[in-house]
C-alpha cells in the first residue's frame, strides 16, 4: 500500500481522474472499477472535464460498479445507477452496454450477485477500481465483520452507513435501504490496481485504522493491506492522525512513479 497526502481534496480528486484518465489511454479496453459517493463526485467531474479536453475514448472501455441498494431501480433518482448516469456514463462514449452495476431489483438476488461475479471474469477482470472510505471502515458496502474473502452478495448496511448516506434520502436514515447488493472484498482484492481516496477531517481517525491499524475484518479497507498495488490518495485533513505522514509526504514528491503527476500542485 502507498499513502500520497496531497495539500486538498481538490488535488487528490485531481490526481485520481489523472490516473484514471493515463490508464484509459494506456488500455482503450481498460476495465475500469467504479464507485459512488460525495468523494467520487469531484473525482467523475474532473475526468469528465479531462475527457472532454482530451478527446478520451470509451468505446472500447468497460465499467462495473462497487454496489446498488436493494430494492432501488435504475431509473431512481437515489440509485447508483442513476449517480453513475448523471456523474459520467451521460458525458462520455462509454456503450451503455458497456456499463455493469448490480441489479438491486432482481427477482433473484443470489442469481444476480454469481452472474455479476461472472460478467466481472468475462471482462478479464477489473484493471483499476477506485474506491471511497465509509465511515465505518467499509469498502464498497462491506460493513463490519464481512468476510475478508467475500464475493457480490447481498449485505445489510449498520445504522452508521445509513446514516452518513441519509443526504440522498432527504436526509432521513430510515429512508436509505437497509440491504445492498456489493462486490465482495475477495472481489475487489483481485482488481489488478486500487486507488481509495480519503479526504476531509471527518476520515481523519478511520483512515489511521484503515491503513495502519491491524487487518480485521471489522473494518474491510484493512484488507487492502494485501493488496500488491493499492494507492490511498488523501489530503492534509484526513491524514492528521496518520503516523506516518511525514514520509507519505515524501512518498509523493519523490517516488519516480509520481514524478510526472508533480503539477498537479501548481
Ligand atoms: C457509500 C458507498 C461506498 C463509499 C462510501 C463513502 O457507502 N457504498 O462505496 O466509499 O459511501 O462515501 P462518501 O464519499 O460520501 O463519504
Amino acid at each position: 500500500m502507498e499513502i500520497l497526502i496531497l495539500p486538498t481534496a481538490a488535488h487528490a480528486e485531481r490526481l485520481a481522474a489523472r490516473i484514471v484518465a493515463d490508464r484509459l489511454k494506456a488500455k482503450p479496453d481498460l476495465v475500469l472499477g467504479c464507485a459512488t459517493g460525495r468523494t467520487m463526485e469531484g473525482i467523475y467531474t474532473e475526468l469528465v472535464r479531462i475527457s472532454k479536453a482530451e478527446k478520451l475514448d470509451y468505446s472500447a472501455a468497460h465499467t462495473f460498479n462497487l454496489d446498488e441498494y436493494v430494492g432501488l431501480h435504475p431509473a431512481d433518482p437515489r440509485s447508483y445507477h442513476h449517480y453513475m448516469e448523471e456523474k459520467l456514463f451521460a458525458h462520455v462514449n462509454l456503450p451503455r452496454d458497456q456499463t455493469h452495476l448490480p441489479n438491486g431489483v432482481a427477482t433473484d438476488l443470489t442469481a444476480e450477485a454469481a452472474s455479476y461475479e461472472r460478467r466481472i471474469k468475462a471482462a478479464g477482470g477489473i484493471d483499476l477500481q477506485l474506491l471511497g472510505l465509509g465511515n465505518t471502515g467499509h469498502i464498497g458496502f462491506n460493513e463490519p465483520l464481512s468476510s475478508l474473502m467475500s464475493r457480490t452478495r447481498e449485505k445489510a448496511l449498520t445504522p452508521q452507513t445509513r446514516e452518513q448516506n441519509a443526504g440522498m434520502f432527504g436526509g432521513d436514515a430510515t429512508k436509505v435501504p437497509p440491504r445492498a447488493l456489493t462486490m465482495g472484498v475477495g472481489t475487489i482484492l483481485e482488481a489488478k490496481e486500487v486507488i481509495m481516496v480519503v479526504t476531509g477531517a471527518s476520515k481523519a481517525q478511520v483512515l489511521a485504522t484503515a491503513t495502519e491499524g491491524p487487518i480485521t475484518s471489522m473494518i474491510s479497507a484493512t484488507a487492502l493491506q494485501l493488496h500488491p498495488r493499492c494507492h490511498v490518495l488523501t489530503d492534509e485533513a484526513a491524514a492528521e492522525k496518520l503516523t506516518g505522514r511525514e514520509h507519505y509526504r515524501w512518498t509523493f514528491h519523490n517516488e519516480p512513479d509520481w514524478a510526472q503527476y508533480q503539477d498537479l500542485l501548481a
